[in-house]
């Protein structure tokens, strides 16, 4: 499997069957160079509403004919304005040809804005994703919680975690989350778009090193193969 950042949570993912977009956030994104216009992809898949992850999922949708994969009421969201959309709830999982995409718990809000009160739209997710006979987890914006255990038990090949800390969990908590999750390589994510969550990655993957899990982070535009 290949996997491409595009700063932020914002990766694409391509598998033997299928490109998969993983929180689109190209539009307006500070650390990512390349113009959405550029993007092809198959499915969209969105761990929750906020718009610096969901931001350019309705344009991919239309433009390339991709199925937006989120919870149930945000690709309802979605489908009123034309995407072409498959919800799930959490803890559901879908086979889908590439693969199967399951919606795991994440401790956060999901909402877009409208004017002086927030949309909001279910719950927020965590993304399993399945294919090729590899296990990835994109962990959505979440603070830490145990039961990443649970999610830890599929065996994961490669976890995106945030570490940015104020919107999500910093690299304290995500240092834990790496002890509950056990994945064999880990990516940070939701770091240095903005001042707010400025981060030393570098430093992060040295004292997970440390506790011996493995960390690569990515420059924007960069790619892995896994
Ligand atoms: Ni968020
Ligand atoms: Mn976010």
């Amino acid at each position: 499997m290949r996997l491409t950042y595009f700063g932020h949570s914002c990766f694409l993912l391509e598998t033997t069957k299928a490109r998969l977009v993983l929180d689109p956030f190209f539009t307006g994104n500070p650390a990512c160079k390349t113009n959405v216009a550029d993007i092809a992809c198959d499915y969209v898949l969105l761990s929750h509403a906020h718009e610096d992850h969901s931001g350019d999922a309705l344009a991919l949708s239309k433009r390339c004919g991709a199925t937006i994969i989120a919870v149930y009421e945000l690709a309802e969201y979605f489908a009123a304005q034309g995407g072409k959309t498959h919800g799930l709830g959490l803890g559901g999982g879908f086979n889908f040809p590439f693969g199967r995409v399951k919606l795991t718990l994440a401790h956060h809000t999901s909402s877009v804005e409208a004017g002086l009160k927030p949309i909001y739209l279910g719950a927020p997710a965590g993304l399993l994703i399945s294919a090729d006979g590899k296990h990835v987890y994109h962990a959505g914006d979440t603070a830490l919680f145990m039961d990443m255990q649970l999610i830890g038990r599929a065996g994961l090949d490669l976890a995106l975690l945030p570490i940015g800390d104020n919107f999500t969990m910093g690299p304290d908590d995500a240092l834990e989350a790496l002890g509950y999750l056990k994945p064999k390589l880990a990516v940070p994510m939701h770091y240095n778009t903005w001042p707010i969550i400025a981060q030393d990655a570098a430093d992060f993957a040295r004292r997970a090193d440390l506790k011996g899990h493995a960390v690569k982070s990515l420059r924007p535009g960069e790619t892995l193969d896994f």
